[in-house]
């Protein structure tokens, strides 16, 4: 990561597997969770109709929409119907007791 461009933004123990953490960082909607360990961030937005994703849950390395139940890789942003459109990732770290994300989408 460019730790350079990183922007830190929350403490790493605030942000846990099987939860979901939702802020905004520069405008950006910006939801934080952990799959197998490792920090994921992903856009709060559904790209379905705009339903909140940090309200839903994370299943098998997914989140899944509250509204429609779109799922959405929290790798890729690919998502499964009634989404067609990839949600946001960013990039995203776990430095020194906190987490570091990048503000531009890597996939
Ligand atoms: S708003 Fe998310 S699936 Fe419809």
């Amino acid at each position: 990561m460019n730790t350079t461009a990183a922007i830190n933004v929350a403490a790493a123990d605030e942000v846990q597997e099987g939860r979901i953490l939702a802020l905004y960082v520069q405008d950006t909607p910006l939801a934080l969770t952990r799959v197998t360990g490792q920090v994921r961030a992903f856009g709060d937005i559904c790209t379905h109709d705009g339903g909140p994703l940090a309200e839903g849950e994370i299943i098998a390395g997914c989140v899944v929409c509250p509204r429609h139940g779109a799922r959405f890789d929290l790798t890729t942003g690919k998502p499964t119907f009634p989404a067609v459109y990839k949600v946001p990732i960013y990039a995203a770290e776990e430095k020194d007791g906190r987490i570091w994300v990048i503000i531009t989408p890597s996939h």
